[in-house]
């Protein structure tokens, strides 16, 4: 054996999904009888629309679709995907440039595969989804975080991007709206931040799995729409599960131009194949069906995170800056942070977290996961009564 340690570095170096530990965390209380409220995981609560489940039903009935389908996934399903871009984004894409992958998450990995080599930098705003430094150290390139705190609406700036850029930068990676933190770009950020990346020659990677879910008038930017110019050098990552509540169907895609569209594809015919090919025809259903489903998750959602807010800001040393996407709430706990909590003392959001499971029984995902420490991310995808009850106990905890 060359190697000293019978682990890959590559892979030993990945911490695991901090959000999905807090969740399986909270599940396995549960399992044992605690009543543990858990705001870890960031999926829907609702089923997945029955028409969509019908489609599925019926297409699992056909022995056609217990076929393999081609690896960049049914020519139906892109075509499907080019259609609601041209309804939601507003631009016209050629579905030969769509790649069906499992979920956002492959589409994620892939990209980065795709575009970067060691030695690349990729600037990554903080707060960040937990899975994006991971995908860019495993494509062997850098992440540069540049953080942007509660003060200034979790939304970095042009200048701050500027500041980060080096002659390694090779792609900059955009989310609106954001996970963790609900933040969302207005039209005139977005394009700012296009036109500053056009300028430099950098690539996006746009996430843009959250279009559907805005709040108090907030208007999803999709950053080809702003900057055209950017269509060769822009990766666009999307998918069903979080519009649609179908996270477990597991049905993604990412956009581009042909030539990474050809290599991620030919990386994903060794790596996964296709897509579940009954996952690809609720997909179809899904996106070419009607919105009203989706319209009325938005509305729970939209009640639930102005309780969530309310809530957690009637807690003295929580800072809440108000959500506009997603379903996240993203407060800055610095305030209570050095304080005697039931003769304990947190001085990290990972140590209040932990107090707030022991103590309270209620599952949140610390800050450490998605950037600095000091703030915590409770989902609000979950039933209306838990939701109050769950920031109801940390209330309690906190109350001085
Ligand atoms: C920002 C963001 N992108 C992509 C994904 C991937 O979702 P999925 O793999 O379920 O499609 C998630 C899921 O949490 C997410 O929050």
């Amino acid at each position: 054996m060359t190697s000293s340690s019978r682990v890959s570095a590559r892979l030993g170096a990945i911490a695991p999904s901090a959000t999905l530990a807090v969740d399986a965390k909270a599940k396995a209380l549960k399992a044992a009888g605690r009543p543990v409220i858990g705001f870890g995981a960031g999926e829907p609560d609702f089923p997945t629309p029955q028409h969509i489940v019908d489609a599925a039903v019926e297409a699992a009935r056909d022995p056609k679709n217990h076929r393999y389908t081609p690896a960049a996934g049914l020519p139906e399903l892109k075509q499907a995907i080019a259609d609601k871009t041209r309804r939601d984004s507003g631009y016209e894409i050629d579905p030969a440039s769509v790649l069906v992958t499992n979920g956002g998450k492959q589409a994620v990995f892939q990209a980065f595969a795709a575009i970067l080599d060691p030695g690349d930098e990729v600037i990554l705003p903080a707060p960040y989804w937990t899975t994006y430094p991971e995908a860019i150290t495993l494509a062997g390139a850098t992440p540069v975080e540049v953080f942007a705190g509660a003060d200034q609406g979790y939304l970095v700036t042009v200048d701050q991007l500027e500041a980060a850029r080096t002659e390694n930068t090779k792609a900059l990676l955009f989310c609106s709206p954001s996970n963790p933190t609900g933040a969302v770009y207005s039209q005139e950020q977005t394009k700012a931040i296009g036109e500053w990346v056009l300028e430099h020659g950098i690539w996006v990677i746009t996430d843009e799995i959250y279009e559907h879910l805005l709040y108090d008038g907030a208007q999803f930017t999709p950053i080809l729409r702003e900057v055209p110019a950017l269509a060769d050098t822009t990766i666009v990552l999307n998918g069903v599960a979080k519009t649609f509540a179908m996270t477990g169907w597991r049905v993604g895609w990412m956009q581009g131009p042909a030539d990474v569209i050809k290599a991620a594809t030919n990386f994903q015919s060794h790596l996964t194949s296709n897509v579940a090919n009954v996952s690809q025809r609720a997909a179809i259903a899904a996106l070419t069906g009607p919105m009203d489903e989706v319209e009325a998750m938005r509305v729970a959602f939209d009640r639930r995170r102005k309780t969530m807010v309310e809530m957690l800001s009637a807690i003295d040393g929580f800072q809440v800056p108000v959500p506009q996407g997603a379903f996240y709430a993203y407060p800055s706990v610095e305030g209570v942070l050095g304080r005697e909590i039931r003769g304990k003392v947190a001085n990290t959001s990972a140590e209040l977290a932990a107090i707030i499971l022991d103590e309270a029984e209620v599952a949140v995902v610390p800050g450490e996961a998605f950037g600095p420490s000091g703030y915590v991310r409770l989902s609000y995808a979950l039933a209306d009564a838990d939701l109050a009850e769950g920031v109801g106990r940390i209330q309690e905890l906190l109350a001085q």
